[in-house]
């Protein structure tokens, strides 16, 4: 049983304006999968519409095997009630929250002990090397910084899906490197089902158990990082793949 299944899935703007089209993909349970694409491609317009921050036009999009986005049915499960964590390409971290808060706030909802939020809060701010600024106001942080942020947020709340839209583009060559291993790490150990948004293919090679290759709406082939690699399906793929860093 897949756990996001997507069938026929596109996203109409206007008369003629397909941001995305024909969308079709299984992602398992645990899984990390990648979208890669060039700027333009419907990325973010795909991770939205599993998020439920956009209503997909046409198609249907399953969690398990439940249906909660049907525009024919006129079915719709609304953002937050499908339980997916989402680390946005802004990052929108909350300016009057410190970075403790603004980390603790979804184990805040779930009602988990004061002790207990401490403890994993402390854990994540480590791995994202943000131990020693929890009482910084988000806007007394640098970009870099409040990416991390939003990305603590996101892996601390370890929701069913967690969906991340470029989540390391400010951060120097060194530290997102290590944030790479760090994020395979630790949805490895939890276990995270994870949709990855990045047009860096360095990234998603590394990183993915499956690659989305995308352009202009249309996906161009799905498969391990190693088949997208060694057997290109056609001849965006191939140059894509050849141009290096994107
Ligand atoms: N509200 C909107 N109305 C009309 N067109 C839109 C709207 N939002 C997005 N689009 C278009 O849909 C397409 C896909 O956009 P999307 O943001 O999904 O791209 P992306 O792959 O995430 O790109 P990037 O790498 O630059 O973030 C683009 O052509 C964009 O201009
Ligand atoms: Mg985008």
């Amino acid at each position: 049983m897949s756990y996001l299944r997507f069938e026929n899935v596109g996203k109409l703007y206007g008369k003629d304006a397909w941001a995305v089209k024909d969308f079709n993909l299984e992602v398992k349970n645990g899984e990390f999968v990648s979208f890669l694409g060039p700027s333009g491609c419907g990325k973010t317009t795909t991770l939205r519409m599993i998020a439920g921050l956009e209503e997909n036009t046409h198609g249907k999009i399953f969690f398990d095997d439940e249906i909660v986005s049907d525009p024919q049915s006129k079915t719709f499960l609304l953002p937050e009630k499908r339980n997916v964590g989402m680390v946005f390409q802004s990052y929108a971290v909350w300016p009057h929250m410190n970075v403790f808060d603004n980390v603790a706030y979804p184990l805040k909802l779930k009602k988990m002990s004061k002790e207990k939020i401490r403890e994993e809060v402390m854990k994540i701010l480590k791995i994202v090397e943000l131990d020693g600024l929890e009482l910084r106001k988000s806007h007394e942080l640098s970009g870099g910084q409040q990416q991390r942020v939003a990305l603590a947020r996101g892996l601390v709340m370890r929701p069913r899906i967690l969906l991340l839209d470029e989540p390391l583009s400010n951060l120097d060559a060194k530290l997102r490197e290590k944030m790479r291993k760090d994020i395979r790490a630790i949805q490895q150990e939890f276990k995270l089902t994870m949709v990855y948004v990045t047009h860096d293919q360095k990234e998603a090679f590394q990183m993915s158990d499956k690659i989305v290759v995308m352009n202009k709406g249309l996906i161009q082939q799905i498969g391990p990082p190693i088949e997208i690699q060694q057997n290109p399906q056609n001849d965006f793929v191939a140059d894509f793949i050849k141009s290096g860093d994107n």
